[in-house]
């Protein structure tokens, strides 16, 4: 299948080569001609080190393969997947797939990526998330991983099960993309805070807590908004926020731990020096959560502390004399 990637990140880059691997023929997209050009020179992503990319994958800053292509990735940081998916929609192929890997809410509208790519679709193409725990420079390695591919749209969800499943990676379909996306996003807030924990020098019984809990204010978010509890206990939900909040790999969690450790938040962004989607993701918990008039206590602090120059020691004394709870919230379930 001909089969273009929009974003050419390490996200993008290792899947244009999985897909590659499998035999597709791939044409990886940049944003600009001078990071395409470099990538042609160099044949390598300097976010995939050591990684050579091979001759049959095709490296473009032009969007023509689009006509062609029967299935589309969407590989931009979640803040460009708006005007990357505009600038797509005149190509597009009507029954073409697109399937948005990204991991964001958008932050004025609260919207998941799925729906940001349907608005701008207006109709064309069959639209899929695929998402789960896998870190570029692991799926860049061939590193086994799994992930899940979720649409309303089952028959969408298979090909792309089909498409991009290999000895290497394999793909669950699941028909919840709420779950799904919203697990993916916040999972980042979640590892922000973990990285702060560790930069404070707490323990691995706080980071447990913090994930453990923090999986409770997902799904109890999730829940309210339409998902199903059980696809945070999935890939994209338990999976993800494991992965997440235990690598070094995750620039999350890295900028959270150089928060931790006393630099201001602007500081640790830029030393992350890549996109730090929690970030922004933390904005929109607090946002859907108000909505949705449901408490997300681990997710608020990190807003404070992102948002409103709280101080962590501060939150963290917050969350630990909050009132007593059952552990089990019979209400959600
Ligand atoms: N890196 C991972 O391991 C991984 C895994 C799963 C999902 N994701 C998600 O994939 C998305 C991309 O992550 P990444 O790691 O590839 O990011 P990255 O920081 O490696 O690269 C981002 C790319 O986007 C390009 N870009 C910047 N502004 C742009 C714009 N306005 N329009 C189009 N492109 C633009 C940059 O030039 C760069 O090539 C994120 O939402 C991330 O959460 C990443």
């Amino acid at each position: 299948m001909k089969i273009t990637v929009l974003g050419s990140g390490g996200w993008g880059t290792a899947l244009a080569l999985l897909l590659t691997d499998n035999g597709h023929d791939v044409t990886l997209w940049s944003h600009s001609a001078r990071r395409s050009a470099l990538l042609e020179q160099a044949r390598e992503n300097p976010r995939l080190p050591g990684v050579p990319l091979p001759e049959a994958l095709h490296l473009s800053a032009a969007l023509d393969s689009l006509r062609e292509s029967g299935a589309v990735v969407m590989a931009t940081p979640s803040f460009a997947v708006r005007e990357t998916a505009r600038m797509a929609a005149p190509l597009l192929r009507q029954d073409a797939v697109v399937v948005s890997v990204a991991k964001g809410i958008e932050k004025d509208t609260a919207l998941c990526l799925t729906q940001i790519i349907e608005e701008e679709l207006k109709g064309k193409g069959r639209v899929v998330a695929l998402s789960g725990p896998s870190h570029a420079e692991e799926v860049g390695r061939r590193v086994p991983t799994g992930c899940v591919a979720a649409s309303r749209d089952m028959a969408a969800a298979e090909l792309v099960q089909d498409v991009f499943m290999s000895p290497r990676f394999r793909v669950y379909t699941n028909s919840d993309v709420l779950g799904v996306e919203l697990g993916a996003a916040l999972k980042n807030v979640l590892a922000l805070c973990c990285g702060v924990s560790d930069g404070m020098g707490l323990g691995d019984n706080t980071k447990a807590l913090l994930m453990t809990r923090g999986m409770t204010e997902m799904a109890r978010l999730g829940v309210a908004l339409g998902g199903r509890k059980e696809t945070f206990a999935g890939l994209s939900g338990m999976g993800d926020l494991i992965v997440t909040c235990t690598s070094m790999h995750s620039r999350n969690r890295r900028c959270g731990i150089l928060v931790g450790q006393g630099k201001s938040v602007e500081e640790a962004m830029k030393e992350v020096g890549a996109t730090v989607e929690g970030y922004y993701a933390a904005l929109s918990a607090h946002q859907l959560a108000e909505k949705a008039g449901v408490e997300m206590p681990i997710c608020e602090c990190a807003y404070r502390v992102l948002y409103e120059g709280h101080s962590v020691r501060e939150v963290v004394g917050a969350l630990m004399s909050r009132n007593k709870k059952r552990e089990v919230d019979e209400s959600w379930i």
